[in-house]
């Protein structure tokens, strides 16, 4: 009997076997009278050879790229200068006795065997050919590795994965939900989870202190390269915990999957205020791969002539720089260009000065002395060939505006290494934030999280002072986790509601079932949840997450191999108590 074995097993000391390959047809080449196939599957590549004196030549003869097969055949060494170094069974090929043809393929709508990049509607409306190709397989295969790390660490560290469910009342985590309509509640709906923030809590509340999940979860937002309607996180929550306590088992755990998964060992975790990431960097999520630290030159145009940045100074906003290394060889064209990229960013426009070796030149020359010149390129530590770049703004504007193109310049002077991995922690930030959506005071993570020790007094008087113990996990730039130590005292959570403006009807409406369990003894928990798409995103160095999600939505939120969202009978709808609105155009 063969030996059934993987495309990727055999090598030159199997030469004499007698074996079985199953898998589909790479390439097939005919060569001198011989026909040559490439048989793959999920493990790598063997070559199988077809003579002509063996009645599976005729077959052969016929197969097509996708073809499924089962060849027997003895393993024998590459005839001298015919090995493929780039194949892990390169040394060896296998004559085939019997082949038996278990199943044909259509020509393929774009070639499974090769890198070519393809439209992206079509590799997903053929998801099952698309994963089929060797980027695909890498990345999945490294996603499932990362989840198993995910696992095995928190299962040694004496964690329970406890499931919840997938239809619930809505959780705030301030999208919009996707709901289900209930048949047996007539105009009643379920909500499915945007996380499972409450039911963690109550499970700390229930006894169990120390749980994870693999949690999917759905959002209806807009897609974006790094956010899914249906995602998964790493969900975890503790009971009796410090702010401490998480950090320290959430970066144990990245740095175990790092190690194990990658190969790679990360430094501890540097951690940085919010107030500082945005000093420094002008975001909350730092690319800490590169240096290029933000400085706030302000001062240095004290009674400044020049309107946009007096105007600036005098209506209490700021003047912030970044440094450009090797800018001063940009032509004005490019440099207008880059203007063009800061308003896009929010910016009101960019001043820029060329510290060239030919002298400095500047979009504002006439209105910028010596003195001001040098000051700012102390405060930048920036050398003759570097471009200075200046924006003025109101504070949080000018910040974010310097903080996207200092990103741009990281990559522009190829500062962000694919394969250099800086983690980092953001904590402290303040509870409130600005919703973009509805212009009223949000909380930066939800209503939840408990507020900063000692800034409870503030909640009257002046809540957007108030700091959160809420903290960020990010990673080149990209925000991996967010959690936070949690109230767990009901008077304490009804106080934030009201801060919230939520009447107690519309507390009780929506979260009386959480408020009374907080009443029962809760102890005193907190957690976080990290965004795994992200996470095997950035491991296989890809840059958006569809690549590293088997099914994912395209990116207007389509299903296109299964056509989904689609209409359903008639009667489902009837049943569900809906009646359909006129029709409206889709987005695509
Ligand atoms: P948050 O909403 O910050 O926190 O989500 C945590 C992490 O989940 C990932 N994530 C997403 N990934 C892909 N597509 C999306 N649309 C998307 N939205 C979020 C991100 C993010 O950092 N319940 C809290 C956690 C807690 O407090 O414990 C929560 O869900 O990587």
């Amino acid at each position: 009997m063969p030996n059934r074995v993987s495309c990727g097993a055999l090598r030159a000391a199997d030469e004499g076997a007698e074996v079985e390959l199953c898998g589909w047809v790479n390439r097939r080449r005919d060569h001198g009278g011989l026909i040559f196939v490439d048989l793959r599957d999920t493990d790598g590549i063997t070559q199988i050879v077809f003579d002509p004196q063996h009645p599976s030549f005729a077959q052969a003869e016929h197969l097509r790229n996708e073809d499924v097969l089962r060849a027997v055949g003895s393993v024998r060494r590459r005839p001298s200068g015919t090995e493929n170094p780039r194949l892990a069974t390169g040394e060896i090929e296998v004559a085939i006795g019997t082949l038996e043809i278990l199943n044909r393929s259509q020509v393929p709508p774009f070639q499974v065997n090769s890198e070519e990049p393809v439209d992206e509607n079509l590799r997903l409306e053929y998801r099952y050919l698309d994963l089929r190709r060797p980027r695909m397989q890498r990345n999945i295969r490294t996603r499932h590795q990362i989840v198993k790390a995910m696992r095995d660490f928190f299962d040694s560290r004496g964690f329970l994965e406890i499931e919840t469910p997938m239809m619930i009342k809505s959780t705030p985590e301030g999208a919009r939900d996707y709901l289900v309509p209930s048949r047996l509640y007539p105009r009643h709906f379920y909500a499915l989870p945007q996380s499972p923030q409450l039911l963690k809590q109550i499970l700390m509340i229930s006894g169990f202190g120390k749980y994870m999940q693999i949690a999917r979860c759905m959002r209806d937002e807009d897609q974006r390269a790094d956010r899914l309607v249906e995602f998964v996180q790493l969900d975890v929550e503790l009971s009796f915990c410090t702010q401490d306590d998480v950090l320290e088992v959430m970066e144990s755990c990245m740095r175990y999957v790092w190690l194990t998964v990658l190969g790679v060992e990360v430094p501890p975790f540097p951690r940085l205020t919010h107030q500082e990431a945005i000093a420094k960097y002008g975001v909350d999520k730092p690319d800490l791969r590169f240096g290029l630290e933000l400085a706030d030159v302000s001062q240095s145009f004290a009674g400044t002539e020049f309107a946009v940045f007096r105007s600036a100074i005098e209506s209490g906003g700021a003047i912030v720089a970044l440094r450009y290394p090797g800018g001063a060889a940009l032509s004005r064209r490019e440099f207008d260009a880059l203007t063009e990229t800061a308003k896009q960013f929010g910016g009101k426009g960019m001043v820029w000065i060329a510290l060239g070796s030919d002298g400095t030149k500047s979009s504002a020359a006439r209105f910028l002395s010596e003195t001001q010149i040098a000051a700012v390129r102390d405060a930048l530590a920036a050398e003759t060939g570097d471009a200075l770049l200046l924006f003025a703004d109101a504070a949080a504007v000018a910040y974010a505006v310097a903080g996207k193109m200092r990103n741009e310049v990281g990559d522009r002077c190829n500062l962000r290494d694919p394969n250099v991995y800086a983690f980092a922690w953001v904590t402290g930030f303040p509870y409130l934030e600005i919703d973009e959506a509805t212009g009223e005071p949000a909380p930066a993570h939800h209503p939840f999280t408990a507020p900063a020790p000692g800034d409870w007094e503030l909640i009257d008087r002046d809540p957007t002072a108030m700091r959160a113990q809420h903290y960020d996990m990010v990673l080149n730039g990209y925000e991996l986790g967010s959690g936070s130590i949690r109230i767990h005292k009901a008077q304490e959570q009804r106080k934030i509601f009201e801060m919230l403006k939520l009447t107690p009807e519309q507390v009780e409406e929506r979260f009386g079932f959480f408020v009374r369990a907080l009443e029962y003894g809760a102890p005193p928990h907190g957690g976080m949840a990290l965004g795994i798409d992200r996470i095997v995103m950035i491991a296989c160095g890809e840059a958006n997450l569809r690549e590293v999600t088997a099914f994912p939505k395209n990116s207007v939120a389509r299903d296109v191999m299964m056509d989904a969202p689609s209409p359903v009978p008639e009667q489902l709808v009837k049943d569900l108590h809906l009646r359909l609105a006129p029709e409206v155009r889709s987005p695509g």
